[in-house]
């Protein structure tokens, strides 16, 4: 009889709630206003020919280098950031090798690595969600192939500053450091120009939020030239599809667009911030497209009533540390005045305002 690898029947399958998605969905931190215009004209204008054609993804590569300022040889275009992760997981991690991560956090990073027979070694975030550099030094090994941070953090919102993660990898030149940058637009820090002088460290990109792509899957890994030879040889060469290829090039020139949208999600963030902070819960000030925050107890019955109001957002109870956690995805001005009514009125119906735990380390 035909058996699953003993790793993979061990993976716990990891279900995003992507089901009867209908509403405005402020639950997987996607663009809530979707792709530039000119992005859909250049997707609308595609013809049967370069659908019949495999994808060529050098040239575009070469001109989304240009505008990260790297070498071609520095980069490569990805099916999102999640085939970023599972290629650095193939490349580097043998069976018994240890990959570092950072929980709460993505859970992509565990999945891959775990695919790969890696023990993944998890250090929990400090207080408020800041970053264990201590604990994370205290468990590099010879073992340690892979350390993966997302920075902004998923479903936190935390950032380290760059300089601490260029150290860690200094201090592991056996490991493969990810550096998750999903959320750069949002934040604005990088550490993509690094690679140069930091062999082992990596830099992932995506279009899936700022640039309102999700739905296309296109992702970038930024390395040191040698290393993304090696990556690249597992790489599919037809791992981004054509009409991901053909619209990126306008995503890229039409940084206005993204600019104003960042912008709008910046300014709503802090709306979001103030207007929890006003109803007395206790939120993590976030670097991203997004807030957590402790609703307690009643975080279930939250996410089903503003869900009857047509508003999803995200349970995270389960993740570590964030028991009776909620994430809420910020969008554009009328997307957020909507989940900011819809709070009120929630709060209002579900009598959250007495009896709360604020500030509580969730
Ligand atoms: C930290 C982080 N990395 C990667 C991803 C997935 O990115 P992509 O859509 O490019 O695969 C997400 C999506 O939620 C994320 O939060």
């Amino acid at each position: 009889m035909l058996e699953a690898r003993e790793v993979v029947k061990n993976l716990h399958a990891y279900r995003p709630p992507l089901a009867g998605r209908t509403g405005l969905r402020l639950d997987f931190n996607e663009s809530t206003v979707g792709c530039s215009p000119r992005v859909l004209a250049r997707l609308r204008s595609l013809d049967s020919e370069l659908l019949a054609r495999y994808p060529e993804r050098e040239p575009v590569e070469k001109g989304v280098a240009a505008f990260l300022g790297l070498d071609p040889a520095q980069v490569l275009l990805t099916n999102g950031v999640d085939e970023a992760i599972h290629l650095l997981s193939s490349t580097y991690l043998d069976p018994g090798d240890e990959a570092l991560i950072v929980t709460p956090t993505f859970a992509m990073y565990a999945i891959f690595a775990q695919a790969e027979g890696a023990r993944v070694v998890e250090v929990r975030a400090g207080d408020n969600f800041t970053f264990p550099e201590k604990d994370l030094r205290g468990q590099l090994s010879p073992r340690t192939r892979l350390i993966a941070v997302a920075n902004p953090n998923n479903p936190t919102g935390a950032a380290v500053a760059g300089n601490v993660l260029i150290q860690i990898a200094q201090a592991a030149p056996q490991a493969a450091v990810l550096v998750d940058e999903a959320y750069f637009e949002f934040h604005g820090e990088t550490v993509i120009q690094q690679p140069r002088q930091i062999e082992n460290l990596f830099v992932a990109r995506t279009f899936s939020k700022a640039y309102g792509l999700a739905g296309l899957r296109i992702g970038i890994l930024a390395g040191a030239a040698k290393q993304m030879a090696m990556v690249r040889r597992v790489a599919s060469p037809y791992n981004v599809n054509a009409a991901a290829l053909a619209v990126l090039p306008e995503a890229l020139q039409d940084q206005e667009y993204v600019g104003r949208y960042v912008a709008q999600v910046l300014s709503n963030r802090d709306k979001l911030q103030q207007e929890l902070g006003n109803l007395g819960l206790h939120y993590w000030p976030s670097h991203a497209n997004f807030v957590l925050v402790h609703i307690g107890p009643a975080h279930a019955e939250f996410v089903q009533t503003l869900r009857k109001r047509g508003i999803l957002v995200r349970d995270r109870h389960t993740d570590p540390g964030c028991a009776g956690c909620v994430r809420l995805t910020v969008g554009s001005d009328g997307h957020t005045e909507n989940l900011i009514a819809a709070l009120r009125d929630v709060f209002e119906q579900l009598g959250l305002r007495t009896g709360l735990p604020t500030g509580a380390r969730a």
